[in-house]
C-alpha cells in the first residue's frame, strides 16, 4: 500500500462539492489471489465546465485500460501521480459520458487489510474510510452516491455484494443496489461460506432474507449474532419508526479484520469475534457485545447509509449517532441502570483518557492527516454522550420529533453537524449555537459545585473551566445540563430529579421551602460527560451509596469512596474503613440487581487510579498503584468473608448456560467474590471453578485470579489442549495471561509468548490480544525500567510495515506518557523517538506519533 505517501493536512474548510456527478457505477469483478480484474464502468456528467476529472487510486493499482465512451484519450491527457488519476477536462465530453476502467489488483498480498484483501481463503473487503481506491480508480468520497451494480466472477461457491441478488450462476453472480451510495459502503466477499438463515417481515409486510454466514462447522455459534439480528430490526421499527429498505440482509464473519465491523449497505462484515459465541467459547460480555455490535452496524442502515456524511470531518454524525441508539437498544435489553453505568466506566477510561493527553481533539476535528487516527472514542463514545445530553435538553418529545424531521429532510444526503443541530432547532425552536461547542471543542470541562445553605434555602453554585488541548487554548463556557435531586436527613428524597442548565463561566441556583439541610445528588444519570468536582466527606458518599435513588448517582458514591481510599494508599497514606464498610453494606442487600451489585464491587482498575492522581495534580507510581489496590482488596476479602463466600455459593446459576441479563448478573456478582476471596483463599475456589465450570465467563474469572497468584500454569496447558485450535478462545488465552501476569514478570511473558508459533502477529485480534494485553497491565506496560514501552515499539515498528492501521491504534497505548515520572517518561520518549524514525514509517504511525511527542 502507498501510506507512506506525504499527503499535506486535510482541512474541514478545504471542503468543496465534486465537480461531476456521478449517476450509475458498474463493477465486473474477476476474483483470483495475486491478479483480481476490476472492470469499472462511471456514468459521469460534468458540473462545471472545464473541470479536470481526478480520481483517488492506490499507487499499486495496475492500469490496464482506460476509456471516455468507449474511446482511449491521448496518452498525455491521463496523468498519475501519487494517489491519483486525472484525466484532464480537454479529454471529456461538455455533457453526460462514461469512463471505463481496468486494473489488476493482487488481493493476496494485501497485509494491511483494506480494499480488497484474502483472509483465510476468504475474499472480502473494507473500503471505509478510504480503502475503496485500493479497488478501482474512483471518486473516494462520501458525497458522491450513486446506485451499483456488481457482477462477480469466481469459482468459489459463496459470492456476495451489496444490494439485492439479480443472476447466480456458476462461477458468476450479479448484485444490484439500488439506493444510492458512497463507495465506502460498497462490499464484496466471496468464498467457501455457509449460512444461518431466517428472515424478518417489517412492519410494512415486506419479508427479508437474513443469513449470517461463516465458516463450515461455526454454524452453532451463529445462531445468538442472528437473535440479535431480528431483534434490531424490530426495535429500529417499533422506536425510529425505521424499516429496512432491500430483499436480503448479510452478515459475514471473517477473521482478519482491523476492526469491530462494517455497515456495508446489505452486506455487514464483521470481526468474527463479534459474530460467533458459543457458552464454551464466549464470555457473557461477548455475548453482550456482539448483540450491541450486531444492532449498531443495523442501525448504520439508517444512521449512516441512507443518511451519510459529507466528508471525514462529520463522522461523528453517523457514528455518534449509531453509538447513542445501540446504547438506548441495549438498555432496553437488559438493565439500562446497569448499562449507563457500564458506557460512564468505559468513557471515562477511553475518552476522558484521550480527552486529558496529546490526542485529544473534538468530536467533529477541522483537520487531520490521515482519518483512519480519527475513528476514536472521543468520535464514537463522546459523540454519543452529546446526543444524550440534546435529548436531555428538548426532552424526549422534541427529540422524538427532530428525528423524523431528521430522515424526512434528509434521506439520500450526504449531511453535516450543521445539518443536524438544525434539524433540532428547528423542530424544537431551541438555539443551538452555544451547544455546538460540543462539536467543536476538544477537551473534558471540570465543574466546581458548591453548596450554600440558608433559611430552608440551598443554593448550588457552579464553576465551570475546561483545561487546554492540543491546538485550542480558549475553551467559551457551554451548555452543560447537571441532573439534581435533593435527599431529606433520613434518606428520603425531598426534590426529584431535576435538570439545572449551566451556560455561563459561573452560576447559581436556589432550592426553596427545605425543612432541613438536604443532601445534593449530582450528575446523576451521569447527565454530562464532564468532570464534576465537590467537596465531600466519605461520610456523606457513604449515605449516597447508601441512599440515593439514581443508580448512576449511587455507583458513584461507592466510586469515590473507593478511589478516595485508593490515591491515599497508594500515596502513603492510611486508609479509612468507610469504603470497606459501606460496600459489606451494599452487597448484602439481597434484593438489589446483582449486576449492580458487581459493578460496585469491582475496585476501580490501577488505570483509572492513576487518571485520578493526575488529576489531582500529583505523579503517579504505577507500582504503589498496584500494591495499593491489591491491599485494599485483600483487606475487603479478610473484612466480609462469610459474607463474600456466601455470595459466591448463591450466585451459581442453575440449569444450562444462557447468556441472558439475569444470569449473566448473577455470574458477575459471583466471579467479583472469587476475585476478591482469591486475594485470601490461596486461589482454592478458582481453581475449583476452572475444573467444574461450563461457561467461559467462570472459566476465563478463575483463570484470572490463578494467573495473579502465578498458579496458572496447569489451567492455561488445559485451554490449550482443549482449544488450542480455536483462535477466538486462543485470543482470550494469550491476553489474559499479558494482562493478569503479576508486574514485574509481565513483560517477560508477554516476550514469551510473542516467541511462540501460534502468535499469528499478522492476524489483528492475535496481535492486540497481546499487545492489548500488556498494554492493560499498567503496571507491567509501564516498568521502571521502560522494557514495556520497548517491547511495544519493536512490535509496533514490526506491524506498521505490514499493517499501518492496526499498528497507529495500537500507540495509543503511549498516550498517557506525559503524567508519569522524569524515569519513565525518559523511557517512553525514547521509545516513540524510536519508531518516529523507521524510515518509511506509515502517515497512520507518523501522525499519532508525532502528536504524541509533540
Ligand atoms: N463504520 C464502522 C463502524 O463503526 C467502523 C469502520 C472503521 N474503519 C476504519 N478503517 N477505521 O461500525
Ligand atoms: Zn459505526
Amino acid at each position: 500500500m502507498s501510506q507512506t505517501d506525504p499527503q499535506p493536512v486535510q482541512y474541514l474548510a478545504d471542503y468543496r462539492p465534486w465537480p461531476f456527478t456521478l449517476s450509475e457505477t458498474r463493477l465486473d469483478v474477476t476474483l483470483a489471489p495475486r491478479d483480481t480484474r476490476v472492470r469499472a464502468e462511471l456514468r459521469l456528467t460534468p458540473q462545471q465546465a472545464g473541470s479536470d476529472l481526478v480520481l483517488d487510486g492506490g499507487t499499486e493499482l495496475r492500469l490496464i485500460s482506460l476509456t471516455v465512451d468507449g474511446q482511449q484519450p491521448d496518452p498525455s491527457h491521463v496523468i498519475r501521480e501519487g494517489e491519483r488519476l486525472t484525466v484532464v477536462a480537454a479529454a471529456l465530453p461538455q455533457g453526460p459520458f462514461t469512463l471505463a476502467t481496468e486494473v489488476g489488483i493482487d488481493p493476496a498480498d494485501n497485509t494491511a487489510f483494506e480494499g480488497l484483501y484474502l483472509s483465510n481463503g476468504i475474499f472480502c473487503t473494507q473500503c471505509e474510510a478510504e480503502g475503496f481506491r485500493h479497488i478501482t480508480f474512483y471518486p473516494d468520497r462520501p458525497d458522491v452516491m450513486t446506485t451499483f451494480s456488481v457482477t462477480i466472477r469466481s469459482d468459489l461457491p459463496v459470492l456476495l455484494s451489496n444490494g439485492n441478488p439479480v443472476s447466480k450462476a456458476p462461477g458468476v453472480a450479479e448484485w444490484h443496489d439500488p439506493w444510492p451510495k458512497p463507495c465506502y459502503l460498497f462490499a464484496l466477499v466471496a468464498g467457501d461460506l455457509v449460512a444461518v438463515s431466517d428472515s424478518f417481515t417489517t412492519r410494512s409486510g415486506r419479508k427479508v432474507a437474513l443469513n449470517v454466514w461463516v465458516r463450515p462447522g461455526d454454524q452453532h455459534r451463529a445462531d445468538f449474532a442472528m437473535q440479535s439480528l431480528i431483534k434490531s430490526m424490530k426495535w429500529d421499527e417499533d422506536v425510529y419508526g425505521r424499516e429496512y429498505d432491500l430483499d436480503v440482509f448479510n452478515i459475514v464473519a471473517v477473521d482478519d479484520f482491523n476492526m469491530g465491523a462494517m455497515e456495508n449497505k446489505g452486506l455487514n462484515i464483521f470481526n468474527s469475534k463479534l459474530v460467533l459465541a458459543s457458552p464454551e467459547t464466549a464470555t457473557d460480555a461477548d455475548y453482550e457485545r456482539i448483540e450491541s455490535v450486531i444492532a449498531h452496524e443495523y442501525f448504520h442502515n439508517w444512521t449512516g447509509n441512507r443518511i451519510t456524511c459529507r466528508d471525514w470531518f462529520q463522522l461523528c454524525l453517523k457514528e455518534g449517532l449509531t453509538v447513542f441508539r445501540d446504547q438506548q437498544f441495549t438498555s432496553d435489553m437488559r438493565s439500562a441502570a446497569v448499562k449507563r453505568i457500564e458506557d460512564v466506566q468505559a468513557l471515562r477510561a477511553r475518552q476522558f483518557r484521550e480527552d486529558q493527553g496529546p490526542l485529544a481533539h473534538p468530536p467533529r476535528p477541522d483537520h487531520y492527516e490521515e482519518i483512519n487516527n480519527f475513528y476514536t472514542a472521543t468520535v464514537y463514545e463522546k459523540g454519543a454522550e452529546v446526543i444524550g445530553m440534546l435529548k436531555r435538553l428538548v426532552g424526549n418529545d422534541g427529540y422524538a420529533k427532530a428525528l423524523d424531521l431528521y430522515f424526512d429532510r434528509h434521506d439520500g444526503d450526504a449531511a453535516t453537524i450543521e445539518d443536524w443541530l438544525k434539524v433540532f432547532e428547528d423542530a424544537t425552536g431551541r438555539d443551538l449555537a452555544q451547544f455546538k461547542r460540543w462539536y467543536t471543542d476538544a477537551g473534558t470541562p471540570v465543574v466546581e459545585m458548591s453548596e450554600d445553605w440558608q433559611d430552608g434555602r440551598l443554593t448550588l453554585s457552579f464553576r465551570q473551566s475546561t483545561p487546554p488541548t492540543p491546538g485550542q487554548t480558549e475553551k467559551p463556557a457551554r451548555i452543560i445540563p447537571i441532573a439534581v435531586g435533593l435527599l431529606g436527613p433520613n434518606g428520603d428524597e425531598v426534590a426529584g430529579t431535576r435538570v439545572l442548565e449551566l451556560s455561563e463561566d459561573s452560576q447559581s441556583f436556589d432550592f426553596d421551602g427545605l425543612s432541613a439541610r438536604p443532601v445534593v445528588s449530582a450528575l446523576r444519570g451521569f447527565s454530562a460527560p464532564i468532570i464534576l468536582r465537590r467537596d465531600l466527606d466519605d461520610a456523606t458518599r457513604a449515605f449516597l451509596l447508601a441512599h440515593d435513588t439514581d443508580p448512576f448517582a449511587r455507583w458513584e458514591a461507592g466510586r469515590e469512596l473507593a478511589l478516595s481510599a485508593l490515591t491515599t494508599l497508594a500515596t502513603g497514606g492510611e486508609a479509612g474503613s468507610s469504603y470497606i464498610a459501606s460496600i459489606g453494606a451494599l452487597i448484602a442487600e439481597d434484593q438489589t440487581d446483582p449486576a449492580f451489585r458487581a459493578l460496585s464491587l469491582n475496585l476501580p482498575g490501577e488505570e483509572e487510579i492513576a487518571t485520578r492522581l493526575a488529576y489531582l495534580g500529583q505523579t503517579p507510581d504505577p507500582d504503589a498503584i498496584h500494591t495499593a489496590r491489591t491491599d485494599l482488596a485483600r483487606r475487603i476479602a479478610s473484612a466480609h468473608e462469610p459474607l463474600l463466600s456466601r455470595i459466591y455459593d448463591e450466585m451459581t446459576v442453575p440449569g444450562a448456560y444462557s447468556p441472558d441479563a439475569v444470569s449473566a448478573a448473577r455470574r458477575a456478582l459471583r466471579i467479583a467474590a472469587l476475585g476478591l476471596l482469591g486475594r485470601i483463599d490461596g486461589g482454592e475456589r478458582a481453581e475449583v471453578l476452572f475444573g467444574v465450570a461450563g461457561n467461559m465467563t467462570e472459566r476465563m474469572a478463575a483463570l484470572a485470579v490463578l494467573l495473579r497468584l502465578g498458579h496458572g500454569a496447569p489451567a492455561l496447558a488445559a485451554l490449550l489442549d482443549e482449544f488450542g485450535d480455536n483462535r477466538l478462545v486462543m485470543d482470550k488465552w494469550f491476553s489474559i495471561q499479558a494482562m493478569a501476569a503479576p508486574p514485574q514478570d509481565a513483560v517477560a511473558v508477554a516476550s514469551a509468548l510473542a516467541e511462540r508459533n501460534d502468535f499469528d502477529w499478522k492476524n489483528p485480534n492475535r496481535f492486540r490480544a497481546l499487545l492489548g494485553g500488556l498494554a492493560a497491565n499498567h503496571a507491567g506496560f509501564h516498568s521502571v525500567d521502560g522494557s514495556g514501552y520497548a517491547f511495544t515499539a519493536d512490535w509496533l515498528i514490526r506491524m506498521d510495515a505490514v499493517n499501518p492501521q492496526i499498528a497507529a491504534r495500537m500507540s495509543t497505548a503511549f498516550e498517557t506518557w506525559p503524567r508519569y515520572d522524569e524515569m519513565r517518561r525518559a523511557h517512553a520518549r525514547a521509545a516513540l523517538e524510536r519508531i518516529a524514525s523507521v524510515k518509511g514509517l506509515s502517515r497512520n504511525t507518523r501522525e499519532m506519533v508525532s502528536r504524541m511527542i509533540a
